[in-house]
C-alpha cells in the first residue's frame, strides 16, 4: 500500500515537473502565541494563543487567579463575558505571498459574532461558532508587516441586542434561576449550553477555538499509535492565510448510500476547488482498502486533467455490490470494516491530499405499524446492515464549557473508551452542545459507536428572521459536508426536545401557537430538513429528539400527544416514585432519555472546594445543584431504600450521601434499562412494548457537579457506569417481581446467533450468613436477538424449602442471586444479578461486614499496552450489598465494583495508565459498603 503510494506521488511529481509551472500555493499559519487579546476600554491586554480562548487566556496570563471551575469561579469570572475582547496580531507577508492572484484568510472556528479587520479595513463578520470563514483579502494584504484583528462583541450583549431588536419575544426569557445563567443564548448561533445547563456553569466566553483539519493542504499519515485504537495524524489549523494562482480543494466529502432498487453501494466523492475560477492542474480521485486491512474491496483510482475540469464541483460516484465489501458494524455485533478515500490536488507546489474513511453500511428506521390495529402504534428501531439492533447507551454533552478545551484528545479517547468497555453501541451527541471534534468521530468509527447526532438547537424556541436562518443553512451544509462520512453516524435529529416545548408549552407559547409553529416548521423543516433532504439521504432524519417519528410528521411536524409511548422516541424523567421498582417506568419504542441524578467522587468535589465547602448544605454544594430541588429529591428517593440519615446535609454525612446517591442512581437507571430491554420483543394489549433503545442521561460532565452522568468531570466512573456495563452485556439474566409476588426471570440476548443451553441458577441467600440455597437450576434456549420470560415461580414456592422459607424464615433476611451459565457450567454468559426481598434499610440480620483491603500487588502489565493492572483483595465478615473502592486521585477503574461480596474474600483488577506502585495504591484505596462507615 505506501509503496503504491509513493510511486503515484512520484509519477504525479514527474508530471508536475514537466508541466513546467513554479507557482504553488502557499500557506501562512497565524496561528500560535503571537497573539494578544484586549478588553474594551484597554485597561486589560494579555497574550494570547489561537487556537484558544478569552478564558484561557486571561487564566494563562493570571488575570484570572484560579481555576475557572473553583469554587464560586463561574460567577466571580462573569465579567470576562461582558467585556468586548479584541484579538490581535501582527504578520509578515513576503513578496511570493503578495503577488499571488487570490489571498484568503481562512478562519477554522470563531466563537461567535466578532468584526474581523485587517490593517485597518474591515473584511467581514463572523456570527457562527459551527461555520469556518474565508475572506478575500488580496486587496487588504500588503508585503512587509500586517496588523490582524479579531474585534468580538460580549456574547451576552449580542444575545441582549438580538432578543430584543426581535420583533416579537422569542422564549425563554432566561434560563431558571437556579442555573446563574445568561439569557438569550438562542439568539447565537454557539454552543447552548455555553450560557448555563441544568448539569452545567455559564461561561459565554469569546474564542477562537477550533483546531479543523484543512482538507486541502494536509498531508495525512496513516500511523499505529501504541494505544488500541489507530490515530489519524493530521495537520491541522485555526487562523491561515492562503495565497495561490492555482486552485485548492475547499470541501472534500463522500457519501455511502446503499441502493434499494440496485442493491449496490454508490460511494460519491465530492470536490469543491477555490477560488472557483482557478484549477488543480490534475484531481485524483481513489477508494483504497487500509493497510492491514481486508482485501475484499479493488482499488479504484481516477485521474482527471485540469481540461477535463471545467466546473469547480466535481464528483465521481462508484459502485460496489454487497459481497464486494466488507461491512461496518455497531460493537458488539462484528467488525468495523473502514476503507480509504482520497483527493489529490496536484499543483506545481506537489501535491496535496484529502482523506476521508468510509464504512459500508446500511442504515435505516424501521416504522411499521406493530400490530393490525393501527391505534397500537407503530415501531421504532434501527437497522443496520438489515439486522434489528438495539441501541444501548447514552447521551454525550460538551466534555467542557470552554470551547478551545473541548476537543482533548486524552479525555475523548477516555470516555469513548468507556463507553465501549460498558458494552455501548449508542452514543447520542445532544443538540446543546458542539458538533464534536473530528477525532471524536474517527474514534466512534473505530469503536463501532453509533452516533444519534442531534443539529445543535435544545430546549428553546428560535428566530427565523432570514439572517438567523441563512446562517443556521450554512451550518448545516458545513456541518453535513464535514461528517457525512463518517459510518458512526447513523442519525441526524433537528433538535432537543423543542417540538415537545411547543406542544406542552413549558416557555408559554401557547398563547400565540400558530406564530411559534410556524417558526418551528421554517427552522426544522423547510431550513434543516432541506438541506440535509438536498446533501444527505444516506441515513435518517428526524426532526426533534424526541419526536413520534412518522406520526410527528402526520401531524404536522409537531404531535398532539408528544412522548407518546407507541411512536418514535422518548425521554422520561420521574424523580417522585421508586426508581427500584419497574413498575415506575413506561414501556417506550426507544428511550432516548431517561436518567438519575448523582454526586461525583469526593476527591473530583475537593479539587474544587475547601474543606468547609464539603457537604449538601453548604453554600457552594448549593450552587452548583442546577436542578431545582435536586438535593432533596435525591435524599427522598435514597431513603426508600437505604439508611440515610436525617441530617444528610452536614460535612460529617457527605461521603455517605455521595455514596448513597450513586447506588440509587446505578439501581434505578439498571432497574429502568433492564426493564427496557426485557421489552425487546413483548407487546401488551395496549400496543407498548418492542422497546430497541436505551440511552441514558448522561454518560459525561462539564465540570465538577450534582448530576446526571455515569463519569465525573475527573474521569472517574461512578457507580452507574460499572453497572451499565453489566445491563449492556450481550446476554443477560435479568429477574424481577410482579406486584402479585410471582419471580420473573428474564433471558435478553442481543447476539446475532442463537445458543442451544444457558443454564440459570437460583441461590437464596440469608444476609446474616454467607451460605446459601440453590432454588433452582435449569437449563433455558437462548435465541438470537431476543428477549423473554425463561422462569416464572411464586416467591413462596421459590424459598419454600430453603433458610428463608423454613419455620422463622421470613423474605426481609434474605436475597436472590442469579447467574447463567453454558451448557458446559464453566462459563458465565451473562453478568450475575440480584434481587433484594427487602429493602436494605430493613433488611433483617444485615451487619457491619468490616471490610479490609487485605493485599495489593502488581502491577502487571501486558506488553504494547499502555495499562498497568493491580490485582486487590478485600476480606469481609459478612455478606456486603454494593462496596465500593475508591482510588485518592489515581485515574483508573477496577473490574468490578458497587458489587455484593458474598464470600470472606474478593479479587479484583484496577486498571490505570498513571505510573504508579502497589503501596501507593494501597494507601491511595478506600472500600466501604452500606452498613460500614467511612474512615
Ligand atoms: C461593547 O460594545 C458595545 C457595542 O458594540 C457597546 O455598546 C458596549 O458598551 C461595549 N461594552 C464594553 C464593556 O465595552
Ligand atoms: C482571484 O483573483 C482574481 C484576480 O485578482 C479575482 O478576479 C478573483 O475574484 C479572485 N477570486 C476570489 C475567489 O477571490
Ligand atoms: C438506484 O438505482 C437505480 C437503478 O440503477 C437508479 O435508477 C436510481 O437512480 C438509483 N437511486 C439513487 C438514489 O441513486
Ligand atoms: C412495585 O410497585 C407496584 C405498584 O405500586 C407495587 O404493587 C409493587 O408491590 C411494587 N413492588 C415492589 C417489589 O416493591
Ligand atoms: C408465569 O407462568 C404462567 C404459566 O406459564 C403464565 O400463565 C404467567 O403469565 C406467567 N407470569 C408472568 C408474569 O410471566
Ligand atoms: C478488618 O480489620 C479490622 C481492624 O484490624 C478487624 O477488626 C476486622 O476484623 C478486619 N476484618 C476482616 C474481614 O478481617
Amino acid at each position: 500500500m505506501t509503496t503504491t503510494m509513493k510511486t503515484l506521488t512520484l509519477t504525479l511529481l514527474a508530471a508536475a515537473t514537466l508541466l513546467g509551472r513554479v507557482e504553488g500555493l502557499i500557506r501562512l499559519s497565524l496561528d500560535g502565541d503571537s497573539w494578544t487579546a484586549s478588553n474594551g476600554n484597554g485597561s486589560i491586554t494579555v497574550p494570547a494563543s489561537v487556537p484558544g480562548g478569552i478564558y484561557s487566556d486571561l487564566r494563562a496570563a493570571g488575570v484570572l487567579p484560579e481555576d475557572i471551575y473553583y469554587r464560586f469561579n463561574d460567577a466571580e469570572y462573569r465579567w470576562v463575558s461582558y467585556e468586548n475582547w479584541t484579538y490581535s496580531t501582527t504578520f509578515q507577508v513576503s513578496s511570493d505571498i503578495k503577488n499571488k492572484r487570490n489571498i484568503t484568510l481562512l478562519f477554522n472556528g470563531v466563537d461567535t459574532i466578532a468584526d474581523i479587520y485587517l490593517n485597518e479595513n474591515y473584511i467581514g463578520s463572523t456570527g457562527n461558532m459551527f461555520l469556518r470563514y474565508f475572506f478575500s483579502v488580496e486587496d487588504y494584504v500588503q508585503e512587509g508587516e500586517n496588523i490582524l484583528e479579531v474585534r468580538f462583541q460580549s456574547a451576552v450583549i449580542s444575545a441582549l441586542e438580538r432578543f430584543t431588536a426581535e420583533d416579537y419575544i422569542v422564549p425563554p426569557e432566561c434560563v431558571p434561576d437556579e442555573y446563574h445563567g445568561e439569557c438569550h443564548v438562542n439568539f447565537l448561533r454557539k454552543m447552548q449550553s455555553s450560557f448555563s445547563w441544568d448539569w452545567g456553569p455559564a461561561f459565554p466566553s469569546v474564542s477562537i477555538w477550533k483546531e479543523a483539519v484543512v482538507y486541502s493542504f494536509i498531508v495525512t499519515k496513516v500511523v499505529l499509535s501504541n494505544s488500541q485504537y489507530k490515530l489519524r495524524i493530521s495537520l491541522k489549523k485555526n487562523v491561515e492565510l492562503l495565497a495561490a494562482n492555482n486552485g485548492y480543494i475547499k470541501n472534500y466529502y463522500v457519501s455511502v448510500l446503499f441502493n434499494e432498487t440496485s442493491q449496490v453501494y454508490e460511494v460519491t466523492q465530492h470536490v469543491e476547488i477555490s477560488p472557483d475560477d482557478t484549477m488543480c492542474d490534475q484531481l485524483t480521485l481513489g477508494i483504497s482498502t487500509l493497510p492491514g486491512g481486508n482485501n475484499r474491496n479493488q482499488a479504484k483510482t481516477m485521474k482527471i486533467t485540469s481540461d477535463q475540469l471545467v466546473d469547480p464541483q466535481f464528483e465521481a460516484t462508484w459502485y460496489y455490490s454487497e459481497d464486494e465489501v466488507m461491512n461496518w458494524w455497531p460493537n458488539g455485533m462484528g467488525e468495523q470494516y473502514q476503507y480509504r478515500t482520497y483527493a489529490e490536488c496536484m499543483d506545481e507546489d506537489g501535491l496535496y491530499t484529502i482523506e476521508k474513511y468510509i464504512g459500508y453500511r446500511r442504515i435505516n428506521i424501521v416504522q411499521v405499524p406493530v400490530a393490525e390495529d393501527a391505534e397500537k402504534g407503530l415501531s421504532f428501531y434501527l437497522e443496520v446492515n438489515g439486522v434489528p439492533v438495539f441501541a444501548k447507551g447514552s447521551n454525550w454533552i460538551p466534555s467542557h464549557v470552554l470551547a478551545e478545551m473541548s476537543a482533548d484528545p486524552n479525555r475523548i479517547r477516555n470516555l469513548l473508551t468507556a463507553a465501549k468497555n460498558a458494552n455501548m453501541n449508542m452514543l447520542r451527541i445532544w443538540g446543546g452542545g458542539l458538533y464534536e471534534s473530528d477525532l471524536f468521530y474517527q474514534i466512534a468509527d473505530e469503536m463501532g459507536i453509533m452516533i444519534w447526532h442531534d443539529f445543535m438547537f435544545a430546549c428553546n424556541m428560535y428566530p427565523t428572521n432570514p439572517r438567523f436562518l441563512d446562517n443556521v443553512a450554512a451550518e448545516i451544509t458545513e456541518q453535513i459536508v464535514r461528517l457525512m462520512h463518517h459510518p458512526s453516524i447513523v442519525v441526524w435529529a433537528g433538535n432537543n426536545e423543542n417540538e415537545g416545548a411547543l406542544r406542552d408549552n413549558w416557555y408559554g407559547t401557547g398563547s400565540n401557537f400558530s406564530l411559534y409553529y410556524s417558526d418551528y416548521v421554517k427552522l426544522y423543516v423547510d431550513t434543516i430538513g432541506e438541506v440535509v433532504q438536498a446533501l444527505d439521504t444516506t441515513r435518517p432524519f428526524v426532526f426533534s429528539s424526541p419526536s413520534n417519528g412518522l406520526k410527528t410528521i402526520e401531524e404536522g411536524y409537531v404531535s398532539q400527544t408528544p412522548g407518546d409511548s407507541l411512536y418514535g422516541d422518548v425521554h422520561y424523567y420521574n424523580y417522585n416514585d421508586d426508581g427500584w421498582n419497574y413498575t415506575t417506568f413506561p414501556t417506550p419504542r426507544f428511550a432516548s432519555e431517561y436518567g438519575f441524578q448523582s454526586l461525583p467522587s469526593i476527591y473530583t468535589l475537593s479539587s474544587i472546594a475547601i474543606p468547609s465547602d464539603l457537604s449538601v448544605g453548604s453554600e457552594l454544594m448549593q450552587r452548583r445543584q442546577h436542578h431545582l430541588n435536586g438535593y432533596e429529591e435525591m435524599a427522598q428517593q435514597i431513603s426508600r431504600h437505604l439508611p440515610l440519615p436525617d441530617d444528610y446535609d452536614t460535612e460529617e454525612n457527605f461521603r455517605t450521601f455521595i455514596y448513597f446517591s450513586q447506588i440509587n442512581q446505578a439501581m434505578s437507571t439498571k432497574v429502568e434499562t433492564e426493564h427496557y430491554r426485557r421489552n425487546r420483543n413483548k407487546l401488551t394489549d395496549a400496543g407498548e412494548g418492542y422497546t430497541m433503545g436505551a440511552l441514558y442521561w448522561q454518560l459525561n460532565d462539564i465540570w465538577e457537579a450534582p448530576s446526571w452522568s455515569s463519569i465525573d468531570f475527573h474521569g472517574n466512573w461512578k457507580m452507574l457506569h460499572y453497572y451499565a456495563k453489566n445491563f449492556f452485556a450481550n446476554v443477560l439474566v435479568s429477574p424481577y417481581i410482579t406486584p402479585e409476588g410471582e419471580l420473573v426471570v428474564s433471558l435478553i440476548s442481543d447476539l446475532p446467533y442463537e445458543m442451544d443451553t444457558a443454564v440459570l441458577s437460583i441461590y437464596v441467600y440469608r444476609w446474616d450468613s454467607f451460605e446459601f440455597d440453590i432454588a433452582i437450576i435449569g437449563a433455558h434456549r437462548l435465541p438470537a436477538a431476543t428477549a423473554y420470560d425463561a422462569y416464572n415461580e411464586t416467591l413462596e414456592n421459590i424459598l419454600e424449602g430453603t433458610t428463608c422459607g423454613a419455620d422463622g424464615g421470613t423474605k426481609d433476611a434474605c436475597l436472590l442471586y442469579f447467574t447463567l451459565e453454558d451448557d458446559t457450567l464453566t462459563k458465565k454468559i451473562s453478568p450475575d444479578n440480584f434481587i433484594f426481598l427487602s429493602e436494605i434499610n430493613s433488611a433483617i440480620g444485615i451487619s457491619d461486614p468490616s471490610l479490609n483491603i487485605t493485599s495489593v500487588t502488581g502491577p502487571y502489565q501486558v506488553s504494547g499496552s499502555d495499562t498497568y493492572t493491580y490485582n486487590i483483595t478485600v476480606s469481609s465478615n459478612a455478606i456486603a450489598p454494593f462496596v465500593w473502592l475508591e482510588a485518592e486521585n489515581i485515574n483508573g477503574f477496577f473490574s468490578d465494583n458497587g458489587f455484593i461480596i458474598l464470600q470472606p474474600v474478593t479479587e479484583l483488577q484496577f486498571y490505570t495508565t498513571q505510573e504508579t506502585t502497589a503501596g501507593e495504591l494501597e494507601s491511595a484505596l478506600s472500600v466501604t459498603s452500606v452498613m460500614s462507615s467511612f474512615h
